[in-house]
């Protein structure tokens, strides 16, 4: 496994709980499901930044091809889908992201906004990341073990796209402190959710 992606790099303060997998693996067309939402809400977040802060050339220029590749696995998702004749339901509450969301600083000048949101989006990232890698380390189906792995490795990618943007807007030092935070706060908020097998999160 790519050393470059253990927890340790990717910063995350908690590893998922190992009993995760287990529940994960008995309810695949939920965590299916469950996933082709992450992906649809990870491209219009992207188009959101994009929406939101036009004038942040780089930032745009970075994050326009990712809202492609994002769209893509959304569609990959559903083939996946589709393929085990299981079908896209409605989207599910997503407790991870609305308690996440709370973390996100309101105020202060506009680069600070942007980073803000850099940084929401690198946590996301990170943590399907390390879900991803789970998933392909452990699920028995070998067609969604080599999918999980691929995805692994782009949303790694993403992840180190989300922090090398914040360092643009912000000074290293500064987007550091902040990173701590949120990844403090991150840790905090899954231990205070359930280990459910129908979540990706
Ligand atoms: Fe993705
Ligand atoms: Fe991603």
């Amino acid at each position: 496994m790519n050393e470059e992606l253990s927890n340790h790099l990717l910063g995350l303060q908690l590893p998922t709980d190992p009993r995760w997998v287990n529940i994960a693996q008995m309810n695949i067309e939920d965590i299916l499901v469950d996933h082709a939402y992450c992906e649809q809400k990870a491209a219009s977040s992207c188009i959101s930044l994009i929406v939101l802060f036009p004038e942040k050339t780089e930032m745009v220029e970075m994050i326009t091809p990712v809202v492609a590749e994002e769209w893509n696995h959304f569609e990959r998702v559903l083939e996946q889908l589709k393929k085990r004749g299981m079908s896209f339901g409605q989207a599910r509450k997503d407790e991870y992201v609305i308690q996440l969301q709370k973390v996100v600083k309101k105020g202060g000048s506009r680069d600070q906004q942007l980073v803000e949101r850099l940084l929401m989006n690198a946590l996301i990232e990170a943590r399907s990341c390390e879900r991803f890698k789970i998933l392909s380390q452990n699920i028995q189906d070998q067609e969604l073990k080599n999918f999980y792995y691929e995805l692994m490795v782009s949303e790694a990618g993403h992840y180190k796209n989300f922090i090398s943007l914040a360092k643009i807007y912000m000074p290293e030092e500064y987007v550091l402190t902040r990173w701590k935070e949120f990844l403090i706060e991150e840790a905090n908020i899954l231990k205070s959710l359930e280990v459910r097998g129908d979540r990706m999160h």
